[in-house]
């Protein structure tokens, strides 16, 4: 098969991260035999400092182009510590996902034996915990109009606005997906305060009656929070708007072992992106010392999702479970006593144990 794939490392630890996940992806397409192709493109930071644009058009045309996206991770702590900066890396992240019209991110939520003594959360709690949190990408407080100061520079405000459009596709996606896995979808939401959230909540007691087999279950987002770490065996599918999803899977990488560990697919009209939910790590750039774990198995899912080859994205986990059991890992999980490896040694390890 034929992969043509856009290479977006951006800022941060995303270069070093984004070279082990493009290693493993070469190997398991000379293993298979797949011809890859790849161009790499700017985005964030590194692309406001080249063109003053977080996202720039050649960025999107190479997306545009491409079978697939993999993303590394963006922003700065030059901006970061600057509220007044009016172009922001994370623009050009929020400028991609809508370019390209990604309105679902979905973020699978599961337990390494190999990590699990290591989590702060108790082993029997988590143990076969396995979860996917489908997160709305493309609207919400992330993008809602009006947004700005006061004249005065005294008053901020935001805008949280959801279409039926929106919430509905996204809601059919959650039932799909369920329907293929224990038949359950949660529904977080806040519809005890917000407006938005009353829409998502009408919109999922109609459709509901369309999934008759899938237990539907609502769940205001405080509550969701606590059960994330409380009971994360009641969750199969979780879905949910923009905000709320992306603060509970930063929770939920708990679950896994290390922020490092998640990965994701954001999906929708466009071309797919693959990318892992962590951000730019800014205090690790350029140590070696990044966990790559969540960019390699973004590659996994990449090769899954956009190309539907389920054995390649196998032989990826495979391999990531095995360096685990081998203690090959970065110094976020390897805990005490236990020597920490390189993010360029655990990429190498496991390029290896794909090619064996
Ligand atoms: C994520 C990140 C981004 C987000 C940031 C970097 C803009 O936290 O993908 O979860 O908030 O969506
Ligand atoms: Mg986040």
């Amino acid at each position: 098969m034929k992969l043509n794939i856009a290479v977006l490392p951006g800022d941060g630890i995303g270069p070093e991260i984004i070279k082990q996940a493009l290693d493993v992806t070469k190997a398991v397409c000379d293993k298979f035999g797949h011809e890859l192709t790849y161009k790499e493109g700017i985005v964030g930071a590194c692309a406001i400092d080249k063109l003053n644009n977080p996202y720039p058009d050649e960025t999107h045309e190479l997306c545009m182009a491409s079978d697939a996206v993999l993303f590394g991770a963006i922003g700065d702590p030059r901006f970061d510590n600057n509220p007044s900066a009016k172009i922001r890396p994370e623009q050009g992240l929020l400028a991609m996902r809508k370019k390209l019209g990604l309105y679902a991110n979905i973020r699978p939520v599961t337990t390494f034996p190999s990590l699990i003594e290591k989590s702060p959360l108790r082993a029997d709690l988590i143990q076969g915990a396995d979860f996917m949190c489908i997160r709305e990408l493309t609207g919400g407080l992330y993008f809602g109009k009006p947004q700005g100061r006061s004249e005065d520079g005294n008053t901020a405000v935001d805008t949280c606005v959801y279409t039926r459009e929106e919430i509905e596709r996204i809601i059919h996606l959650a039932y799909k997906y369920a329907a293929k896995r224990r038949k359950k979808v949660t529904i977080v939401d806040k519809a005890n305060v917000l407006e938005t959230s009353r829409l998502w909540r009408q919109i999922g007691q109609e459709i509901q009656k369309q999934y008759p087999d899938i237990e539907t279950e609502y769940m205001f987002v405080d509550n969701a929070a606590m059960r994330i770490i409380q009971w994360p065996k009641s969750f199969d599918v979780m879905v949910t708007e923009n905000m709320f999803g992306d603060i509970l899977t930063d929770e939920a990488s708990v679950i896994t072992g290390s922020l490092g560990m998640l990965p994701s697919a954001s999906v929708g009209i466009h071309t797919s992106v693959f990318e892992p939910i962590h951000g730019s790590y800014p205090q690790a750039a350029g140590k070696d010392i990044a966990n790559p774990l969540a960019t390699i198995l973004s590659a996994a899912l990449m090769f899954e999702y956009a190309f539907g080859l389920m054995e390649e994205g196998r032989v990826i986990r495979n391999a990531v479970t095995a360096s685990m059991e081998a203690e090959v890992v970065t110094e976020d999980i390897a805990g005490e006593g236990i020597k920490a490896y390189k993010t360029s040694e655990v990429g190498k390890w496991i390029v290896d144990y794909i090619k064996e």
